[in-house]
């Protein structure tokens, strides 16, 4: 384990040291758990740290954040705490807990529990190991149910039998870790998985939590084949019955995979993308409108996801028309893309064969997105206009000159609006 650890970046090392010392200074065991533990036995990158303390929880992240100088945010009613630190680190607390589900497919009641219940209640073996971090207690790996094992063998495999019962979500969990480390899920744990989709558990379970999971596997570095994994073990009809994706989707998602990449090589400084979202709209492209609007709601999207996602089924098709157009001036390429978000966006270059199409997409994001005007209200304001709806009308004119190479100093732009003002139409918004 030593090993491993010395492998981390300075970072982490110094902030699981830190940890240590609080285990040591509290006189709780702490440990790390979860993903993160099972990433750095497989060697991978994770900057998520989870840690799971007997005793408690908050009173140790309060003392972590204080060495740490970051902020936190307390669940009172979980036990647990998330410390909010700058770059990329990002730090979990919590009370070591065991859970009871009630009845199938039901959110679980919750106690104070040993370290043990707590792996006990977890998804996979490959998940339910911790670390002691405190050196005195010896600092080693806790191995209850064979997880490092599977980790080298390559598979997923339950606690216990009514692991998918107790919360079908993880049957896209399975599948998802399946995909995304290409392991095998273990023969028993796969007919308890068949099992439970076969009886309908996924039809049970709350819809917020099928969408975090299917926004998860949409979040994966290959998209397409999570949701192939899927659809072929589960369908997607819990989802919708209209659901069935082909060849045609998984192109579509090779295109997307394409369009991001080229957005984030391109543009490092814009916006995040949510790019989840693009292959949920991808996903949903065969269906009706008011279909896809039945699913969002469904999902329990937010207003401007699911904007984003029916504004494509909506008007994609139309834009794509129009800017597939030999010759589309840079004003009618903005008015259609401006509106539009950076998902949209790239969606429609995915969808689009037609080379002026994609041209004149990507003229828009190097070029006209955010273009500027050196005058302002102020300027208009000391031409005599009176403020009104015609200061945007005129914005939007000499805008329109502007991306169409018509005008480019703050001259020619202020010489253009006296030329405007002298239109009969516009003179009478003079002052008097
Ligand atoms: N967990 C679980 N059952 C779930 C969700 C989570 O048992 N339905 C447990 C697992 O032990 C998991 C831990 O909670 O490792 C943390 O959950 P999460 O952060 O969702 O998963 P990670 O394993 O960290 O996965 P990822 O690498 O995708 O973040």
């Amino acid at each position: 384990m030593r090993a491993y650890l010395k492998r981390l970046p300075a970072e982490l090392k110094e902030l699981i040291s830190l940890a240590g010392k609080v285990s040591r200074e509290t006189r709780m065991p702490a440990y790390l758990v979860g993903g993160f533990l099972r990433d750095l036995l497989l060697k991978k990158r994770n900057f998520d740290l989870d840690i799971c303390v007997e005793g408690n929880g908050i009173i140790f992240a309060e003392k972590l954040a204080k060495k740490l100088r970051s902020g936190i945010r307390v669940h009172e009613r979980f036990g647990t705490a998330t410390l909010i630190l700058k770059g990329r680190l990002k730090v979990d607390v919590a009370t070591t807990r065991k859970e009871r589900y009630p009845c199938c497919a039901s959110l679980p009641v919750v106690s104070e529990g040993s370290l043990i219940e707590d792996l006990m209640r977890r998804d996979f073996t490959i998940n339910a190991l911790a670390f002691g971090i405190n050196q005195g207690q010896g600092q080693k790996l806790i191995d209850p149910f064979g997880g490092r094992e599977d980790l080298a063998k390559g598979r997923i495999r339950v606690l216990h039998d009514l692991s998918f019962k107790d919360d079908p979500t993880r049957i896209l969990r399975a599948i998802r870790f399946q995909q995304r480390f290409g392991f095998k899920i273990e023969p028993k744990t796969f007919l308890l998985l068949k099992e439970a989709i076969d009886s309908g558990l996924l039809y049970k379970v709350n819809v917020h939590r099928i969408r975090d999971e299917l926004i998860l596997m949409l979040k994966e570095d290959n998209p397409a084949k999570q949701i192939k994994a899927l659809y072929s073990l589960a369908g997607l009809s819990f989802i919708s019955p209209k659901l069935k994706p082909g060849k045609a989707t998984y192109s579509l998602f090779k295109a997307i995979d394409k369009e991001i990449a080229w957005f984030n090589k391109n543009f490092p400084g814009r916006r995040h993308l949510d790019v989840w979202l693009i292959y949920l709209a991808g996903l949903l492209k065969p269906l009706g409108l008011a279909e896809i609007k039945k699913i969002c709601r469904n999902l329990a999207l937010r207003g401007g996801e699911e904007k984003r996602i029916a504004g494509f089924r909506q008007s994609g098709a139309r834009i794509i028309v129009s800017l597939s157009k030999k010759g589309a001036s840079p004003s009618r390429i903005f008015s259609l893309l401006e509106p539009l978000s950076y998902e949209t966006i790239i969606l429609l270059a995915a969808v689009s064969k037609n080379k002026y199409c994609r041209k004149h997409i990507a003229d828009f994001l190097e070029i006209y997105n955010g273009m500027r005007l050196y005058v302002s209200g102020h300027d208009l304001h000391g031409l005599g206009i009176l403020p009104g709806p015609v200061y945007q009308k005129i914005f939007a004119k000499v805008l329109a000159a502007k991306l169409n190479a018509k005008v480019s100093t703050y001259e020619d732009e202020l010489a253009l609006i006296r030329r405007l003002i002298q239109c009969p139409g516009t003179n009478a918004l003079k002052k008097q």
